[in-house]
């Protein structure tokens, strides 16, 4: 990927044929970090949503699409990318310094993130100059 900080995440997939899937996140191992929070996002049906907009400080995050699809459209100081999430066991880690946003939900998405902290509101850079400042300051 070629927004600093961001890299793809593959679940482990255990596909048990007639008797449906199973996908494990282990913190630590497939997610890179000590997982202290975990939250998901679902009830997506207008069609016109827009979630995110905004960047962290410190916190590293990874995101999945555990049904359904989305667009998480990724930029730090000098690139920006569109990333189609639609594999259940393929996500997205975002470390801090990005500003995301996420948009195209399909009815039935269903996000869920994992998240190396808990819930910090001085941890969001909210204001897009200031993430602008923040990300060409190199800070990560
Ligand atoms: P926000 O992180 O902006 O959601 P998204 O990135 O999906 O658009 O959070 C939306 C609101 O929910 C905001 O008021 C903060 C609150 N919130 C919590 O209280 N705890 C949490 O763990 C999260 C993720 C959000």
């Amino acid at each position: 990927m070629k927004v600093r900080n961001c890299r793809p995440i593959n679940l482990k997939f255990i596909n048990d044929g007639v008797d449906g899937n199973l996908v494990v996140a282990e913190g630590s191992r497939n997610i890179p970090f000590d997982i202290k929070r975990v939250y998901f996002i679902n009830n997506l049906s207008n069609k016109e949503a827009i979630r995110g907009k905004h960047a962290h400080k410190k916190l590293k995050q990874v995101l999945f699409c555990i049904n359904g699809s989305f667009v998480l459209t990724l930029e730090d100081s000098e690139n920006k990318e569109e990333v189609l999430m639609s594999k259940s066991h393929t996500g997205v880690y975002m470390g801090p310094g990005v500003w995301h946003t996420m948009s195209a939900f399909s009815p039935n998405c269903v996000i869920l993130v994992f998240a190396s902290d808990h819930y910090g509101k001085s941890d969001y850079i909210r204001d897009y100059p200031k993430f602008r400042m923040f990300a060409k300051g190199g800070q990560r």
